[in-house]
């Protein structure tokens, strides 16, 4: 490889070739870290391009109606496709599913311990929604199944559904609607206002926290933020370091957080008396990070003027009539009677849109997985993928394997960009003749750039 550039920047010490600070190697079974950045010879060499083999004999099975596109993405690359409208049971998938390479699901289809024993070809699943609760994935990652999700495509339709509900909160709008369906007349403006020129506070400045506040400032709204991260402010949002500060501050309080056991009950009745009097909270986040119960009694004593509630500590697991009971959640009854108390049924992410872009992100991770082993995205898995390498970035990695290979090379990673490759081995039991032994060997290779040892 003639135009290859070893370059050596070391300086201080024997061992140590970089321009970071690097302690002197020490002799008690100590831990060594070697970076190692190399170069091929441009132009002279081509990257390899894995390629799948023996893809028309992978099956998969999809349920519960996932997108048309999704299959059809499935098909162009030649699998062999089942998909059927309902969930399948526990007992039909036990029945059924050995057969099968893959399988995509939404929340309905329950993959447990008992199913995973009954797929001996499963190679991974698919989880055509936002969360993987239906799936052991303890069980999965013990098979070596990796399950991959879509966390973040309902972003935006959660945005769009928040700033409806501060507008309808605002205008009273649905209260207004329900009297006229009852065939009611009651034309008021007290207690309703334009959102413009209002503080609208984001707990949460993550993906839907983000989106909201380019929305929100597009219609006049001062936007603050509070996340436990200084993350960058978009637009001319500014972000708060309390939360305190938020919620005495703003006219709408928005939540956007995880459930975590930090934001569980993050808004009780301490935080609900920090908010201004008559302003309006919204949760579209997690049931559980809102006391409702103090929630119930800011509103019935006019501290709030009104809330918007899409997610409960408790929800129903299918639709039904007169499912959001007292039984399920014992405050329903009082929540339902307030005024301007806007209550949806987890609908936050629930688009066509939001459908399809799931359809498409984890039809196109499965893929990855199927054809090229690749688990970028993957819940309960470490995330691998493999780049595309040249022919002498293939020849280097034999070269360093063969040196490190008499080592107890305890981690191993490496990738390239171009003809750029770069490797990271955490190697243990090594004494001082060994790591002296070790650079000098990566360091006379002819691809080596720059080799460092972190001791
Ligand atoms: N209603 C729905 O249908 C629907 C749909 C999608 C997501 N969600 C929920 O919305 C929430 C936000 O989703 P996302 O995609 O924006 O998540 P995200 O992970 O992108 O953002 C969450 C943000 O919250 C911040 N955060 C974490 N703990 C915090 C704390 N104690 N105080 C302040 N900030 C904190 C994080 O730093 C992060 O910036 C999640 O709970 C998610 O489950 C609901």
């Amino acid at each position: 490889m003639s135009n290859a550039i070893p370059i050596v920047r070391g300086y201080s010490h024997p061992y140590a070739t970089s321009a970071s600070p690097v302690t002197s190697p020490v002799t008690h079974s100590p831990i060594l870290s070697s970076s190692i950045i190399l170069k091929s010879n441009i132009g002279a060499a081509r990257p390899k391009v894995l390629r799948p083999f023996a893809v028309g004999e992978l099956r998969l099975l999809l349920l519960e109606n996932i997108s048309e596109e999704a299959v059809q993405t499935f098909k162009s690359h030649g699998f062999q496709v089942d998909h059927f409208k309902k969930a399948w049971s526990e007992d039909e998938l036990v029945e059924k599913i050995s057969v099968y390479h893959a399988i995509g699901i939404r929340s309905k289809t329950k993959i447990t311990e008992r199913v995973l024993q009954h797929a001996p070809k499963l190679l991974t699943i698919g989880c055509f929604c936002i969360g993987t609760n239906q799936v052991d994935l303890v069980a999965a990652a013990r098979a070596g199944i990796p399950v991959f999700n879509s966390p973040f495509s309902n972003s935006r339709s959660v945005a769009e559904l928040v700033v409806a509900e501060i507008i309808a909160l605002a205008r009273q709008l649905v209260d207004r609607a329900g009297e006229m369906r009852q065939g009611n007349w009651n034309k008021v403006s007290k207690g309703c206002w334009e959102i413009r020129g209002k503080t609208l506070g984001i707990v949460g400045y993550g993906h839907i926290g983000t989106q909201l506040s380019v929305l929100a400032e597009a219609f006049g709204l001062r936007v603050l933020y509070y996340d436990v991260v200084n993350i960058m402010p978009l637009g001319s949002a500014q972000q708060v370091n309390t939360l305190q500060t938020l919620l005495s501050q703003s006219d709408f309080v928005t939540l956007h957080v995880p459930e975590l056991p930090e934001t569980v009950n993050m808004i009780s009745t301490t935080e609900l008396a920090q908010m201004k009097r008559g302003a309006y909270l919204l949760n579209n986040a997690r049931g559980r990070v809102v006391d409702i119960p103090a929630l119930i009694a800011a509103l019935k004593s006019g501290h709030l003027s009104g809330c918007a509630i899409d997610v409960f500590p408790s929800e129903p697991g299918a639709n039904s009539e007169g499912a959001f009971n007292d039984q399920l959640n014992s405050w329903s009854s009082a929540l339902r009677s307030l005024p301007n108390v806007i209550l949806t049924p987890h609908i936050g992410g629930s688009t066509e849109e939001a459908q399809r872009m799931i359809g498409q992100e984890v039809s196109t991770s499965l893929t990855r997985y199927l054809l090229f082993g690749s688990t970028p995205g993957a819940v309960n898995f470490p995330e691998v993928d493999l780049r595309a390498i040249s022919d002498d970035q293939t020849s280097f990695i034999r070269q360093v394997n063969e040196i490190l290979s008499d080592h107890n090379v305890e981690k191993q990673f490496s990738d390239s960009k171009g003809d750029l490759a770069y490797l990271l081995a955490d190697i243990s039991d090594v004494s001082e003749a060994d790591i002296r032994d070790l650079h000098d060997r990566l360091h006379k290779t002819r691809a080596n750039i720059v080799t460092r040892l972190l001791t």
